[in-house]
């Protein structure tokens, strides 16, 4: 089964301890009746209920929304270091998530920082990466990903470094395209595909062999569509991971396909 991970943001029920906590059991209970392992279902929590979270997460793998760089310091509301992450049993995380980078400030210098400390800690980083609506109709799609890539992520690397990718590009995650006025879809499977190979031939050139999950308005009715291409290895959902209904739906999407 394809990875499905589930990126719970800022909303607001699911930092309530006990609706989280709730949608957390009612997820464990599917995924042990339909019999789907450990690790195929990641979740991202906000950080106030990573713990609680994490406490009764069985077959769900839990992970952070992102990582400060540095492990203690003048940092004033700075994110939970990667040395925090590891006490508390958190191995995945994301990184260098368009949100982040576009609302507060991550830039490939940073995104870089972020991962070294997470990769020298032993964590598995889901690195996010995607151009902008501009910038593909400008036609620099590769340009701005080999950016992402050799800037950001390649700088911290060793060659035993484990780690996945998520291609979002920002006109398709549906938070980004409200608030340009547009009706939330993901992108056009052609352009997935291009980027998605672009990507694994930048990283098979430098000696790593990526899984590369796609982001970006995934919901129930696409959810078919995108996971039957063999060019992309899992998803990550945003909003549509919100709801349990839809979340699971997906989940049982990604088992068949
Ligand atoms: P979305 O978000 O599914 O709400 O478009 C995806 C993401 O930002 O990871």
């Amino acid at each position: 089964m394809k990875i499905i991970g589930g990126n719970w943001k800022f909303n607001k029920e699911l930092r309530e301890k006990e609706k989280a906590k709730k949608f957390i059991r009612e997820l464990e209970r599917m995924l042990e009746k339909e019999k789907i392992g450990k690790g195929k279902v990641i979740i991202f929590p906000h950080f106030l209920v990573l713990n609680e979270v994490k406490k009764i997460a069985k077959r769900i793998k839990v992970g952070a929304q992102d990582v400060h760089w540095e492990e203690s310091g003048s940092f004033t509301g700075a994110q939970p270091s990667a040395q925090d992450l590891k006490k508390w049993g958190i191995k995945n995380v994301l990184i260098g998530h368009s949100e982040t980078r576009k609302y507060f400030g991550v830039t490939e210098e940073k995104v870089r920082l972020k991962l070294k400390s997470a990769l020298k800690e032993k964590l598995f980083p889901l690195i996010c990466i995607g151009e902008d609506i501009e910038e593909k109709e400008r036609g620099e799609t590769k340009k701005v990903l080999r950016k992402q890539i050799e800037e950001g992520i390649l700088p911290s690397l060793n060659k035993n470094s484990r780690f996945l990718i998520a291609y979002e590009p920002l006109y398709a995650i549906s938070g980004f395209a409200k608030l340009r006025g547009k009706k939330p879809k993901p992108a056009q499977i052609e352009d997935i595909k291009l980027s998605h190979n672009f990507i694994k031939e930048t990283f098979k050139k430098r000696g790593f062999k990526v899984k590369v999950l796609y982001g970006g308005s995934c919901n129930p009715q696409n959810a078919k569509e995108l996971l039957s291409q063999d060019f992309i290895d899992g998803l990550l959902v945003g909003s549509k991971s919100w709801d349990l209904e839809s979340f699971l739906e997906i989940i049982k999407i990604a088992k068949e396909v």
